[in-house]
């Protein structure tokens, strides 16, 4: 079954649009924040759907989807001023043809060893209806959000979707991988193309179903070298956000802000904000907030960047943590393209009160007086 769009202007009005203000590049009165994996397994709340749904279930069916998405905006109500929709980066695979469990972390029961087993993959992706389910939940979650703050859409970077196609998994050498691409680097670029086109149609329909910011993910980013990096990544990223913009504009689809967090390629900050057509660049912990406004020459909006694991430091660590934070990304009553989140995703151990207390102090050390 095909998926039915809804009318964008039958949403509940947006209360509150520091997030959009911010990747936008404006000032705001304080620095929007939101945590990568903001749903997951530190909320005992989540803890306690997964007893009875997968994790692909939970996916999969867009009530689940749309309970798990809205569980943190309830918890720290008034503290997030962004949902992200739960979902992963690897419904993509999925949708190409590729069976992927998690157990716990992601395995692939048949990966890509050689560039002939591509012809396994579906050669045309129908998004509505492979992923139709994501569109859903996001219709429907904005709904439940009732404009209290927006809701991002995502997708997994091609280059990082495709490691994990090949490696079957996670992977500490990435060896496979990288066979591929030194071995066949035009099979690989191919590939790489082909992923793309997907996470085009993907994002344009989570526009269309009311996603309001869109956020590329490209994890392994760091697995490259620069050179390789601009080979085997940059070329798809820029392929996603000039089709992505095409796409929305062709289809009087509201402007929609984009973001990419590819980790670990701080060696690629100033080239992707020149050239990435991106308009916030999200960061690691591993570069310092004044270097890294620096290197993107205020071209782009900046999101990050404190260390996850500070989280588990106690309160007066991470007090002082937001605090230098904040002098670093040169917030001095109010801020101006910064968006704060931490420098990877929240990890399972994290007290939910913690991570509150992080919240709460952003609110503090980020606001105008
Ligand atoms: O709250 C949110 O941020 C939205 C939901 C979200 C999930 N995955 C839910 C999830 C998002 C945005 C992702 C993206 C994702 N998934 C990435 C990119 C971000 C990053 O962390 O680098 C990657 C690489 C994946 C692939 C993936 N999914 C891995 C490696 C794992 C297992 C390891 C882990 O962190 O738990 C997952 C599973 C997953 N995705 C969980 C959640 C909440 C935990 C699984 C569970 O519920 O058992």
């Amino acid at each position: 079954m095909s998926y039915q769009y809804p009318s964008l202007d039958d949403f509940p009005p947006l209360k509150n649009d520091l997030l959009l203000r911010a990747a936008r590049g404006e000032e705001t009165e304080r620095a929007p924040v939101w945590i990568m994996r903001q749903a997951g397994r530190y909320l005992p709340e989540f803890r306690e759907v997964r007893k009875s749904h997968e994790f692909f279930e939970v996916c999969r069916t867009p009530e689940l989807a749309t309970e798990v998405t809205l569980q943190p905006i309830r918890r720290f109500s008034g503290l997030l001023d962004a949902s992200i929709i739960f979902s992963d980066i690897l419904v993509i695979p999925q949708a190409m043809g590729m069976e992927v469990l998690m157990n716990p972390g992601p395995s692939f029961p048949d990966p890509l060893n050689i560039p002939a087993d591509v012809e396994k993959l579906n050669k045309i992706v129908d998004v509505e209806k492979e992923l139709g389910y994501v569109f859903q939940a996001i219709t429907r979650t904005r709904m439940a959000l009732a404009g209290e703050v927006p809701l991002i859409g995502f997708c997994g970077a091609p280059w990082t979707l495709f490691s994990y196609m090949v490696e079957g998994g996670g992977s500490k050498t990435f060896q496979k991988v990288k066979t591929w691409i030194f071995k066949y680097p035009e099979e690989s670029k191919a590939l790489l193309m082909r992923i793309a086109d997907v996470c085009v149609d993907f994002l344009v329909g989570q526009v269309k179903a009311g996603a309001q910011l869109l956020q590329v993910f490209d994890s392994w980013a760091g697995e490259l070298s620069p050179h390789d990096f601009d080979v085997f990544s940059k070329p798809s990223l820029v392929h996603i956000s000039t089709k992505v913009r095409a796409r929305l504009a062709a289809e009087n689809l509201p402007h929609t802000p984009m973001t990419l967090f590819a980790k670990g390629s701080n060696y690629a900050l100033a080239s992707l904000a020149e050239s990435a057509g991106y308009d916030t660049l999200g960061l690691d912990w591993c570069i310092d907030p004044a270097e890294a406004r620096h290197l993107v020459k205020g071209k782009v909006a900046l999101q990050g960047n404190m260390d996850p694991n500070v989280l588990y430091g106690g309160r007066d660590a991470i007090e002082s943590a937001v605090k230098r934070m904040c002098e670093g990304f040169a917030v001095n009553g109010g801020s101006k393209a910064w968006i704060v989140n931490l420098g990877h995703g929240i990890t399972p151990g994290v007290d939910p009160e913690d991570a509150r207390w992080f919240l709460e102090c952003v609110h503090k050390y980020s606001a105008r007086k």
